[in-house]
């Protein structure tokens, strides 16, 4: 069936994804948490394959963050085996496809083994122009805030010359655009600590489907549904459809 739910907004730029769920989905069925964690793999592959058929340019997948660390110790442990193995199984089929990997985070606290195969995955995909698939790991957005601070007193900018584009040029990753929509799986209604600069002014998409589970038909429709969101920026919806209005007719 023809889906004719108008579509308001262009495709997103850029869509960053909270995975979450895992633990619970593995203890539903009666297995250890890491069980999830490794099942979610296959829902990694499935989403980047989603993105990069529909043109989104740029994918963030928060993978690990600050506040992680704080899991039991032979979670850790798993999670980052399970980054290295993933690293090294995946490099070939995304560099064939197109898929440019970056991440993202404080990475100088990742095991030795995570970092030189994050640094071989960027550097083999490097000239890739397809879909940019950004890994945040050990990440959150209060530390990124605060190293870009950081960096703007180490530059020695002068107060009044510091405006949003100062902050957001020390950023992580500042010739990456804001996600236009966040998805977040599991029924968790939180940004945990994700991308707090980057998110102002993202349409959010929650969905109960945990991790695991999710597919590309479930990123698909996040996408469509995105697409229907009137996104007003502040202005009244009758300024925003008389904007869409003069931008579709045709010139004099
Ligand atoms: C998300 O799943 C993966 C990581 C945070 C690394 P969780 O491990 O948070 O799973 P739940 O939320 O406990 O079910
Ligand atoms: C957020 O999930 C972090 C990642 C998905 C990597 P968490 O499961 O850690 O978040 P909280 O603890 O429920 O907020
Ligand atoms: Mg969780």
């Amino acid at each position: 069936m023809v889906d004719t739910t108008a579509q308001a907004n262009s495709l997103p730029r850029h869509v960053a994804v909270i995975m979450d769920g895992n633990g619970r989905w593995a203890r539903e069925r009666g297995e250890d948490r890491i069980f999830g964690h490794a099942h979610g793999v296959e829902s990694v592959r499935s989403v980047v394959r989603a993105a990069g058929e529909l043109g989104v340019e740029y994918l963030t997948l928060y993978a690990f963050s600050t506040e992680n660390w704080s899991r039991p110790q032979a979670e850790i442990n798993a999670l980052m085996e399970l980054l290295v193995e993933s690293l090294a199984g995946e490099v070939d089929e995304l560099a064939r496809k197109g898929v440019r990997l970056r991440s993202t985070g404080a990475l100088d606290s990742l095991p030795d083994a995570c970092r030189a195969a994050l640094r071989d995955v960027e550097e083999r995909t490097a000239h890739c122009t397809g879909l940019t698939l950004i890994l945040a790991l050990s990440y959150s957005g209060r530390w990124e805030l605060t190293e870009a601070v950081r960096s703007i007193v180490r530059a020695g900018t002068p107060e009044v010359d510091i405006t949003e584009e100062t902050v957001r040029a020390h950023m992580g990753l500042p010739d990456v655009p804001d996600p236009e929509l966040l998805i977040r799986t599991s029924g968790e209604q939180r940004l945990s600590n994700f991308l707090l600069w980057q998110l102002a002014y993202a349409e959010l998409h929650f969905t109960t489907v945990m991790w695991p589970d999710f597919r590309e038909d479930h990123f698909r429709a996040a996408v469509h549904e995105f697409r229907g969101r009137e996104r007003r920026f502040g202005r009244t919806g009758d300024q925003l459809r008389q904007a869409q209005a003069g931008a579709e007719s045709p010139a004099p």
